[in-house]
């Protein structure tokens, strides 16, 4: 496995590789868990004899709240070992300063699925997903890249950006991948504080409950008062 740090360092490693087969790309904020090793197996499982690109790389301007980017777990040394088990060829980790002009004035925002859900409470975050993403398609022209369906609106806007401005790519949405209790695995999950981790998978729980029963009103209420001391 290849690492590089910089875009010129990524466009050289590359470079010889383009043409045999697809370029498979895995984005990804590192704190690498089993969730990110599927993604990257079934990237590997895409790319054949071809390539697979993994990026770990904390995107600033998608996150709002700057203690919410300060307080996001970093794993980069077991970002590198997870990568390189799992079949990357080539790893792109470059710095915030690396990816983004410092005076940069280019914005990128879908405007109407980003208006609601995750979007109504994380203002400029899809933005700024929307961003990076782009800019790593055009750093790393893969044919094939892969995400997560855990961040299922965020992998329906990306198919919007493919769509809408004509980048060449095929997106694949990889299932979820769920711990104990069937909590979806996430790097935000280490955050969570014990009596957190146990409430969470209750909103998985009851949901699964939800979608076969028509009292979907009396779930909902039931949820509510179970979770209403883990708000904020
Ligand atoms: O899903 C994530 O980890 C991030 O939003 C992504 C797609 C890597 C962009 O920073």
């Amino acid at each position: 496995m290849q690492i590089a740090r910089t875009k010129e360092e990524l466009r050289a490693t590359l470079a010889p590789l383009r043409g045999a087969g697809k370029v498979v790309l895995v984005p990804t904020m590192g704190a690498l868990h089993e969730g990110h090793a599927t993604l990257l197996r079934q990237a590997r499982q895409l790319a054949g004899e071809g390539t697979v690109v993994a990026s770990v790389f904390l995107n600033p301007v998608q996150f709002n709240d700057a203690h919410d980017l300060e307080a996001y777990p970093r794993t980069p040394e077991d970002d590198v070992e997870t990568c390189r088990r799992n079949g990357v060829d080539v790893l792109f980790m470059p710095t915030p300063d690396e990816m983004y002009c410092a005076d940069r004035t280019i914005t990128l925002e879908e405007t109407h699925l980003s208006t609601v859900l995750c979007g109504a409470s994380r203002p400029g975050h899809f933005a700024g997903v929307c961003l990076v993403v782009n800019k790593l398609f055009n750093l790393v022209q893969p044919t094939d890249a892969v995400f997560g369906k855990k961040d299922y609106q965020q992998l329906a806007i990306l198919r919007r950006l493919v769509r809408d401005l004509d980048i060449p790519v095929t997106l694949h949405g990889a299932e979820i991948v769920r711990g104990e209790g069937g909590l979806a695995l996430s790097s935000r999950n280490a955050r969570l504080t014990p009596e957190f981790r146990a409430a969470a998978p209750s909103i998985h729980r009851f949901l699964m409950e939800a979608r076969t029963e028509t009292m979907l009103q009396d779930k909902l209420d039931e949820m509510k008062s179970v979770l209403k001391d883990f708000q904020g």
